[in-house]
């Protein structure tokens, strides 16, 4: 049986972070990923990173944008730690090889983004994940004390008696082997849940399996309601049209020609958090100033066309190949589009889950940095310095621990539920199906607004999509490749994160960042500024319950931009 001090699953920045991490504080470290590392949904952050490092800037600066940001949900001792870490951070990147953009002068040079009152954000045009994924990976193939296993899925998390992490069952994808990996720490940064919505900007890799499979244990999954929606998607395929382009100076405009968002956010205009202006976007659509097609335009000629060619080259591909519009000529219609999870595993800022052992970090974790809504170029941030602090504190704990030998029986348990998806005969709809209706429910009512009757609805629908699961079967009954099987229990993943989002949906009765209620309109920090925590239940209706919000330097206030 494969057995390491570290095991880490998900190789996009943050479990390749917590992996170099790892391996620097002395431990053996494997790092499993379901798609070859390069392939991480991290490699479509587009914008940048955001970091406090100009003379002018600081820290706090950064901490307080990002504390309103959340609409005062985020733990601001955490937040604190990330926007302090952040300039090292970006400094180190920049060191072991990442290609930042440099102004005229040579210097790093940074573009705005939404909700921060600096221009503190550092990119790669607008291949800004890619780029640092690809230097990490370049790092971690130095390493001799990193296996990597590349293709490989994850099925759970094994836990010993004593309810202490103890390994990883998992399916080699290439010849569908199963496997158990023993582990004294497990890391989880298998990133977000997007996928459970249609469309969504998230690669079709992102269907909540690190979060689904530490709440399956009994790990609290916190602030799951706060999902964002970004302002500029493309309509029916959800592409992400990068934030960098607001920030370098695009408009938005409804059908009527107005530049809109001088109604709702008068001083930061398109430039407000992204809760705030997707609402803005759905409301004039709603109110039938959009566009035939349900959209608005994002105006990007406002750009030179030398500078749109420069930094922002990525969306001039999306444009011309997947809208037929040349974004240097012509506004491109856009509307808000399923983005990001602020939620997760909730977690402590060292990484740890209430589960002795068992961590996470990067979008799979809720530290809580971004609380009700996360800022634009503060994910890569949040996967790098959770990450890092994961991997050291893992590797840490792992000293002088005994190396767990978990029994073979979950994973014979996993053995017999994938025999029998392959297996069985389908007597009802087909897996895509199934995947599809929930798309579309939770698009429909778990978006940027909601109530009590539709969220009633998508946990309805989620309800008997679990019944239909048991009707379904593969297509394809091999061994070699087979994603058919996989998509079956991403499936079976996606429900969980599904069921979380709505139970916790349903609970916070009032409106705050993403979550917005028409039913309860207003935040009410009285009733409301507490985390709401899901956890399962065996089986049960899953339980809720509440965390207190750490407020520091910071007090609730009017949040307007
Ligand atoms: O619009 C963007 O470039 C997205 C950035 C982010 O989500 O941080």
């Amino acid at each position: 049986m494969p057995s390491h001090d570290v095991l880490i699953i998900g190789a996009g920045l943050a479990g390749q972070r917590a992996a170099l991490a790892a391996a620097d504080a002395g431990a053996s470290v494997a790092i499993l990923s379901k798609v070859h590392p390069v392939r991480s949904h991290s490699v479509a952050a587009a914008g940048g990173i955001n970091a406090a490092l100009k003379p002018e800037d600081t820290w706090e600066s950064h901490a307080y944008d990002t504390v309103k940001g959340s609409d005062f949900l985020g733990d601001q001792d955490a937040i604190e730690i990330m926007c302090r870490e952040a300039p090292t951070e970006l400094l180190h990147l920049e060191h072991i090889g990442v290609t930042f953009h440099r102004n005229d002068r040579g210097e790093l040079g940074t573009r705005a983004f939404g909700g921060a009152s600096a221009a503190r954000t550092y990119y790669v045009a607008d291949i800004t994940g890619q780029a640092i994924l690809h230097v990490l990976y370049e790092q971690l193939m130095k390493y001799e004390q990193v296996t990597r296993y590349e293709e490989w899925f994850t099925t759970s998390i094994v836990l010993d008696e004593e309810g202490r992490t103890a390994g990883a069952t998992t399916r080699n994808i290439r010849d569908g082997a199963m496997e158990m990996f023993a582990a004294k720490c497990v890391i989880l940064a298998s990133g977000g849940n997007g996928q459970i919505y249609n469309p969504t900007t998230n690669a079709l890799v992102c269907t909540g399996d690190g979060i689904a499979m530490a709440y399956r244990i009994g790990a609290p999954l916190m602030d799951m309601e706060m999902i964002q929606y970004h302002p500029t998607t493309l309509a029916g395929i959800g592409l992400l049209i990068t934030e960098g382009a607001r920030g370098e100076g695009a408009h938005l405009y409804n059908a009527e020609g107005e530049r809109f968002m001088e109604k709702y956010a008068p001083n930061k205009m398109e430039l407000a958090s992204r809760d705030v202006v997707s609402r803005a976007e759905q409301t004039e659509i709603n109110e039938g100033r959009g566009f035939e097609d349900g959209t608005i335009a994002l105006d990007i000629t406002k750009v030179p066309r030398k500078r749109i060619h420069e930094s922002l080259r990525e969306i001039v591909n999306v444009g011309r190949d997947f809208a037929g519009v040349d974004i240097t000529r012509e506004p491109i219609h856009v509307k808000p589009g399923n983005h990001y999870v602020m939620g997760g595993i909730r977690t402590d800022s060292e990484g740890r889950t209430p589960i002795s052992g068992l961590y996470a970090a990067g979008e799979t974790a809720c530290v809580s940095v971004h609380g009700g809504n996360r800022l634009g170029a503060n994910s890569l941030l949040d996967t790098l310095i959770f990450g890092r602090f994961s991997g050291e504190h893992a590797a840490r704990a792992a000293r002088g621990m005994a190396m767990p030998s978990p029994s073979r029986e979950q994973l014979e348990h996993e053995e017999r539920m994938i025999h029998d998806v392959v297996t069985r005969e389908r007597t009802g709809r087909r897996i895509s199906e199934l995947k599809a209706e929930l798309g579309s429910a939770m698009d429909r009512y778990a978006a940027v607004w909601r109530d009590d009757e539709g969220l009633r609805k998508a946990h309805e629908v989620i309800g008997r999509l679990r019944e239909e699961v048991q009707y379904t079967a593969t297509d394809d009954k091999g061994v070699v490749f087979n994603q058919d099987v996989l998509t079956a229990i991403e499936l079976g993943f996606m429900l969980d994160n599904a069921e979380a989002i709505i139970m916790s949906a349903l609970e916070r009765k009032e409106s705050r960042g993403a979550h917005f209620r028409m039913d309860y309109e207003g935040r009410n920090d009285e009733e409301w500024l507490k985390h709401v925590n899901v956890s399962a239940n065996g089986g049960d209706e899953p339980e809720i319950s509440y965390s207190e919000v750490t407020l520091t330097q910071w007090q609730p206030e009017e949040r307007t931009y």
